[in-house]
Formats: structure tokens, sequence, C-alpha cells
């Protein structure tokens, strides 16, 4: 899937976030141990950082440490859930940090909600960042290699597929000697377990039948999967929601646009619906809203838009083909917030005017590479049958590829595979994917959850995943969006309470939203 595709937690994060007093013990102040001990932090949290083998099958070969943040149930005792945001790459403890409302509002307030930082992400390390101690020069390659291309121009093609490479041979060689290779999805999950076998151990429980209560959204649900995979007996609950396929995942194959399209109209449909009133780019017809669509991103194609105003942007700017298709893709994710924003930045950009859409890429900038990079390069690091994209007749067969899969933003994730292409930081053998994916019997069913359109993670990566665990149950939440956090719907909570409290689901329900883009204030 376009998987970095799966950066979910992302876009409206300046919105939720509540101030976090300085002087209070944050993340970075937590000592760490081996047990798990928790220590008042921000407020109303606890933090703890927990002592890991960089190899569980290794010892030798040294140690990590894994940051989590716990926010508290006020009922005692309480299960704990623990919490992925997607990418890979994004941290749960921001997540928790800066998003447990809307969080909590799902799970209901009787468990403790614990997000962590991944290995080699944010808090937890180790180190994975190609440009250690020299943020300026990291933020300067960022603005040169991004996720989206112009496939009209055999220029952006190359220089994209040229810039990856040199991203690639670059990160190779100064991880080559350290311990970024163990940060793959196999060691985190095996941290999963971890984690809920050092807890066993603090309550005084029994610590080889503890198990792992759970909620991954979009990467998150690679995570998940892993983990049932690899332990189907150490499955407490599992809810999996906006399902990545996650085999293709392993194969590096960038490929979860198939309802991507649907999205696009469901927006120039809902603007319709709304009326002139409601939505800043109305028209009479709905196909007279995609046919100004397609006409407004070709004439940005062709001339790009500048951003003069010294309030909108410190530097002048242009507004490109790849931005626009950027930013129409993310803002498909979370459609309440995201179509009204959309609308506003095609009225003005037919008037050439690019105020709203230089905003939105200030807070959800294009960029291309990040630690999840990383994290899933390595992830598919000789995988039977993965996809690398070694010569430019590849790349160009893949990009023809992605957007026969959608018309509207196939140019708009298409150098997620392509990072890889020179990438070599090899996992050992104990932390690769075996390629086979799935588990006959789990110890409690796994709950899958997906939109009706997602436009990363299309329904149908959900009833494959779901197959592959017999005795798993899908529901389909009745929006548009990626992940259920896309909408709210009363219908979603109560079943995954119900769930929580032990009782499944009916098979092949499909839950009702309350929020409705254009209508819902936001
Ligand atoms: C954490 O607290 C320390 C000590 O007060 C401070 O130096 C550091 O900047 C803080 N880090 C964050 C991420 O807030
Ligand atoms: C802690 O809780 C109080 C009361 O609910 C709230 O006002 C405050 O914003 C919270 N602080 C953080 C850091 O979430
Ligand atoms: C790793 O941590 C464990 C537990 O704290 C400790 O016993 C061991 O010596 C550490 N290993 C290394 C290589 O530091
Ligand atoms: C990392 O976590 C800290 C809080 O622990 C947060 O302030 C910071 O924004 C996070 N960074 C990212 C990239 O999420
Ligand atoms: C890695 O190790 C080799 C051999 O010990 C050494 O020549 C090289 O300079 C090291 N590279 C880095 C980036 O530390
Ligand atoms: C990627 O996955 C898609 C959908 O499963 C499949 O059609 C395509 O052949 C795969 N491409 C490669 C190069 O593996
Ligand atoms: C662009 O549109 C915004 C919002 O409608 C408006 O405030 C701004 O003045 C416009 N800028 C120019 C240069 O016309
Ligand atoms: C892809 O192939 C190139 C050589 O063709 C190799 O150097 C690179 O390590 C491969 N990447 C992965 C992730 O296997
Ligand atoms: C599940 O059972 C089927 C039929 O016995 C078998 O073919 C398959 O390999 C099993 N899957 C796993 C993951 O064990
Ligand atoms: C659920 O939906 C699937 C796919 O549409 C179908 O094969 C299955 O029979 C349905 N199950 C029930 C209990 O309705």
């Amino acid at each position: 899937m376009a998987h970095a595709v799966l950066l979910s937690s992302l876009i409206f994060a300046a919105a939720r976030a509540n101030p976090i007093a300085r002087d209070v013990a944050n993340q970075t102040m937590v000592t760490p141990f081996s047990a798990l001990q928790w220590t008042p932090c921000y407020d109303n949290f606890t933090c703890a950082r927990l002592i890991v083998p960089l190899d569980y099958a290794e010892p030798d070969a040294g140690n990590t440490t894994i940051a989590y943040i716990k926010l508290p149930s006020a009922t005692q005792p309480a299960e704990d859930i623990l919490y992925n945001p997607g990418g890979p790459g994004n941290s749960g403890v921001d997540a928790v940090l800066h998003g447990s409302a809307q969080l909590l509002n799902t799970l209901g307030t009787t468990y403790n909600l614990i997000g962590f930082d991944p290995r080699g992400v944010n808090n937890s390390g180790p180190s994975l960042s190609c440009f250690p101690g020299d943020p300026a020069s990291e933020a300067l390659f960022k603005s040169q290699f991004h996720r989206p291309i112009n496939s009209k121009s055999p220029e952006s093609l190359a220089r994209q597929f040229e810039i990856a490479g040199a991203w690639g041979e670059r990160c190779s060689s100064v991880h080559r000697n350290d311990s970024a290779r163990y940060v793959g999805t196999i060691a985190t999950a095996r941290d999963m377990l971890n984690y809920v076998e050092k807890r066993a151990v603090a309550e005084g429980q029994e610590v080889k039948v503890a198990k792992l209560w759970y909620w991954g959204i979009s990467y998150g649900t690679v995570l998940g999967s892993t983990f049932a995979t690899l332990f189907p007996d150490r499955i407490g609950r599992m809810i999996l929601d906006g399902v990545v396929d996650v085999e293709t995942y392993y194969k590096n194959n960038a490929s979860g646009l198939s309802q991507s399209d649907e999205a696009v109209l469901s927006f120039a449909k809902a603007c319709h619906t709304a009326g002139r009133e409601k939505c800043a780019f109305y028209s009479s017809t709905t196909k007279d809203i995609t046919k100004r669509m397609r006409n407004i991103i070709e004439d940005v194609r062709k001339d790009p838009v500048p951003v003069a105003d010294l309030a909108i942007s410190p530097v002048p700017t242009l507004i490109t083909y790849e931005d626009l298709v950027f930013t129409l893709f993310v803002l498909l994710y979370s459609p309440v917030q995201g179509f009204p924003l959309l609308a506003q930045i095609f009225a003005e950009l037919e008037q050439r005017n690019g105020s709203s859409i230089a905003l939105t890429i200030q807070a959800v900038p294009p960029t291309g590479v990040d630690y999840g990079g990383l994290i899933s390069c390595m992830d598919s690091v000789k995988v039977p049958g993965a996809y690398n994209i070694s010569t430019m007749a590849i790349w160009e067969q893949h990009v023809k590829e992605e957007n026969k899969q959608s018309q509207w933003v196939g140019d708009g994730w298409a150098t997620v595979s392509l990072l890889c292409r020179k990438m070599n930081i090899i996992p050992p053998e104990s932390q690769r994917f075996s390629g086979k994916l799935g588990a006959n019997e789990t110890s409690f069913p796994i709950l899958f959850i997906g939109n009706t359109i997602d436009p990363i993670t299309p329904i149908v990566g959900a009833r494959r995943m779901s197959n592959l665990f017999p005795g798993s149950v899908l529901f389909t939440q009745d929006s548009i969006g990626h992940t259920s956090l896309a909408a709210s719907s009363a219908c979603t909570s109560h079943n995954v309470q119900q769930y929580l409290g032990g009782v499944l689901p009916a098979a092949n329900i499909t839950c009702k939203i309350e929020s409705v883009p254009f209508i819902t204030d936001v």
C-alpha cells in the first residue's frame, strides 16, 4: 500500500493538541528498566521505558529501550490496550498524548490506554536517522524527494528514481555497522509480547499465558496480524482497523489505490449534495465538479501557482501538480475535516489562488522519507517474491500500474516502493518475515474493521486478511476515509466495546455514521 501510505494519524495533528506543561516530567526523563515501572509524566499520564534485547534470539547483540505512555482508566484494575497509530514510523506516545480523547470515544473509559513508540521511532531506540545530528541537511533533502511524482514528465520520473537511489546508498552507509537493522516489524511484535509478560510480572500474574489487548490502525494492522501469526495463543483482544493487505506490504508492493477514485467521486457527490451554501466548489452537477477539478489539475501541471503573500509563507513559493495530487490524496483520508478544505482549495485554485493549499502543505508536507521508510524496506528484505524497483523500466511500469488503479491520485504515493531500491540494511534472520501469514486458531478471534470506501486501505484488504484468520469477524463502517476514526459512529463504538467485553459482533454488519462532510461542524 502505498503503505507509508499508512501515515494515518497525520493530518489534523495541530488541531487536536492539548497544551503540555513544560515543567513536568516527559518521556526523555524516564529511567529505563528491564522491569515495567511507571512514573508520572505530562500531567495526566504515566510513562515507562523498557530495556529490551536488540535481538531476542541473540542476547549478546546488545539492548535498546522502548518508550511507553499510559492514560490510566478511572476504574482499576483495568486491562491495558496497546495502540499503534500506523506509519510505519508514527509515534504511539504522541498519538496517546495528543489524541486520547478521540480514541476513548471508541474504546470507552474502562481500559488503560497505552501508547508506545515502536523500535526506531521517536522516543524508542535505536536511531534511524540517515542524517545523524544534522537536521538542516535532513530538511533540505526532504524538499528534494517527495511522495508524489508527475508521470507525464520524464524528468520527474528520472529525478525521483535517482534521488531514491542516493538516499538508499546514504542510509545504508550511515547504518552499515550499527543497530538500525534490528527495527523490523517482527522485532516490534516481539516487543509487544515482552510488554505483556513484563506487565504480568509486575502484577504478579502468570507470565506464559499473559495476553495482548491491542488496537492497530493502518500499518498497525500489519503489526497486529504479524503478532497474531507469531503468537496466536497470546491474543486477549485484537482490533485491526483500516486493514492493509499485509502480504503485499511485506512484498514492498504499493497497491492500495483500488478505491481512491471512488473516494474522489464521493467528494464531488458530497459537495453537490451539500449545496452552494455549504460547499465552496459547488456545481449544478457532480460531473461538472469533477470536470472542473480535472481542468484545475491540468492547469497547475502546466503552470504552477505562485504564492507571494507574506502572511501565508515566509518564502515566495509555487504550488505544483505534485503538491495538488498529494493534498487531494491526504484530504480523502478524513472527509469530515478534509472535504470542506478540499472544496476551498479547488475554488481558490480555479482563481489561481494558492493560499489554502499552501497552508495545508505547511501542516502536512509531502515528504517522501522518514524513519518509517527504513522500517518498511527492512520488512521486505529477502521476502519471497518481494518487489524491488531496480531499473528505470520497472519504475516506469510501476507508475503505469499505479495510474491504472487510480486516475486521480495514482501519482500520489508512487515513490513509496521506490525508496527501497538501494537500501541495503539487512535484519538478522530471526527478525525476517517468513512469507507466511495467518493462523487457523487464535486464543480470541480478531476483529477487523473496514470503511466501505477507504482511499488507501481498500475494504478488499480487510476481507483478504479476515480469511487468513479463520474465526475472525469483519465489520464495515459505512463511511469514506481511512480507518474508522475518519467518522464518528455510535454503532462502531458500541460494537468495539462489546467486543472488548467478550461479545463478537454478528457477521457482516455495517455501522452507520453520524458525522457528514460539509454538514457536521469541525
Ligand atoms: C524533557 O524535559 C527536559 C528537562 O526538563 C527538557 O530538556 C527536554 O527538552 C524535554 N523534552 C521534551 C520533548 O519536551
Ligand atoms: C489533564 O486533564 C485535565 C482535566 O481533564 C485537562 O484540563 C488537561 O488538559 C489534561 N492535560 C493533558 C496534558 O492532557
Ligand atoms: C541487556 O539488559 C539486560 C537486562 O537489563 C542485562 O542483563 C544485559 O547485561 C544487557 N546486555 C547488554 C549487552 O548490555
Ligand atoms: C515525539 O514525541 C514527543 C513527545 O514525547 C513529541 O513532542 C514529538 O512531537 C514527537 N515527534 C514526532 C515526530 O511525533
Ligand atoms: C564500518 O566498519 C568498517 C570496518 O570495521 C569501517 O571501515 C567503516 O569505516 C565503518 N563505517 C562506519 C559508517 O562507521
Ligand atoms: C502488487 O500487488 C497487486 C495487487 O495484489 C498485484 O496485482 C501486482 O501484480 C503486484 N505487483 C508486483 C510487482 O508484485
Ligand atoms: C486568496 O484567497 C483567500 C481566501 O479566499 C483570500 O483571503 C486572499 O485574499 C486571496 N489572495 C489573493 C492574492 O487574491
Ligand atoms: C534491490 O536490488 C538492488 C540491486 O539490484 C540491491 O542493491 C538492493 O539491496 C535490493 N533492495 C532490496 C530491498 O532487496
Ligand atoms: C490452516 O489450515 C489449512 C488446512 O488444514 C492449512 O492448509 C493451512 O496451512 C493452515 N494455516 C496455517 C497458518 O497454519
Ligand atoms: C458475509 O459476507 C460474505 C462476503 O460477502 C459472504 O460470503 C458470507 O456468506 C456472509 N456471511 C453471513 C453470515 O452473512
